[in-house]
């Protein structure tokens, strides 16, 4: 890994909160709470890595009660801010664990806009899924939505990519990527007359094939894979997945 300083499950969350939904967000969240609304079973869900309650928020106005896990305190306070906030229940820790408890179990689980991708090895990534395994309720759905890689986007191993340019601000992604460990390193850079804001990232891809072994060997099995919430078709050109598992039958 290249020297990137001290970076941890919080540190993401902790840099960003105080401008993550106003200015880091994709709007589909609306399109996503009905998505997972329609697989929730009545509920309840468990939301990895639930932030600002951006998704989970939503998705409890449509009548499914929603609890989180969340490595960031910054992240929760955010939470707790909103309107409806304080009523969804937060474990504080690693998504990987998946720690709610022994017993608590749960006919939706989902982690969505890439957080599974905040688990930098593969290891982590399989023990997530193992620990999701052992909380979903038989016929429980286990989704994933995350970006389908494409290291051709990165020229000799780095790509910037501008996402505002004005008179009196620039807001850039700088990203460094590995591929050895699939891994991408970056910042979301805000600059301004007066100063450069840095939000620090590190991710670990995974190809939607690598993701079905991965739970496979945590006894999950795919049961539809879409290209967006809307149940576009997934096809080579899908730039993004979501990715419904469920408990694999015993033999
Ligand atoms: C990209 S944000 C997404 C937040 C929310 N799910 C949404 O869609 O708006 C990723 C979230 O996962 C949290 N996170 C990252 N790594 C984590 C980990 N290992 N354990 C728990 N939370 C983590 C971050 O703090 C952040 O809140």
């Amino acid at each position: 890994m290249p020297d990137f300083g001290w970076y941890g499950p919080s540190t993401y969350g902790d840099r960003i909160a105080g401008v993550f939904d106003e200015s880091f967000v994709p709007h589909d969240e609306h399109s996503a709470a009905g998505f997972l609304a329609s697989v929730a079973g009545g509920g309840p869900a468990l939301e990895l890595g639930i932030g600002t309650g951006r998704v989970a928020l939503p998705l409890r106005r449509l009548g499914v009660e929603v609890a989180g896990i969340e490595a960031s305190g910054a992240m929760i306070d955010r939470l707790r801010q909103k309107r409806g906030g304080k009523r969804i229940p937060v474990w504080t820790g690693d998504l990987a664990d998946v720690d709610v408890g022994t017993g608590l179990m749960y006919p939706l689980i989902y982690v969505v806009f890439n957080t599974f991708f905040a688990l930098l090895t593969q290891d982590d990534q399989v023990r997530c899924c193992q620990n999701v395994a052992a909380h979903l309720t038989p016929g429980g759905a286990f989704v994933i939505e995350a970006f389908v890689p494409d290291p051709s986007k990165f020229d000799d191993g780095q790509r910037t990519e501008t996402f505002e340019l004005t008179n009196d601000l620039v807001r850039l992604d700088v990203m460094r990527h590995e591929a050895d460990t699939q891994r991408i390193l970056g910042q979301h850079v805000v600059i301004t007359e007066s100063q450069v804001r840095l939000y620090p990232l590190a991710m670990r891809y995974a190809w939607p094939s690598e993701l079905d072994l991965m739970a496979r060997v945590a006894g999950l099995r795919l049961r539809e894979r879409w290209g967006g919430w809307h149940h576009e078709p997934f096809t080579s050109a899908s730039l993004s997945h979501v990715s419904v598992y469920e408990r694999a039958r015993r033999r």
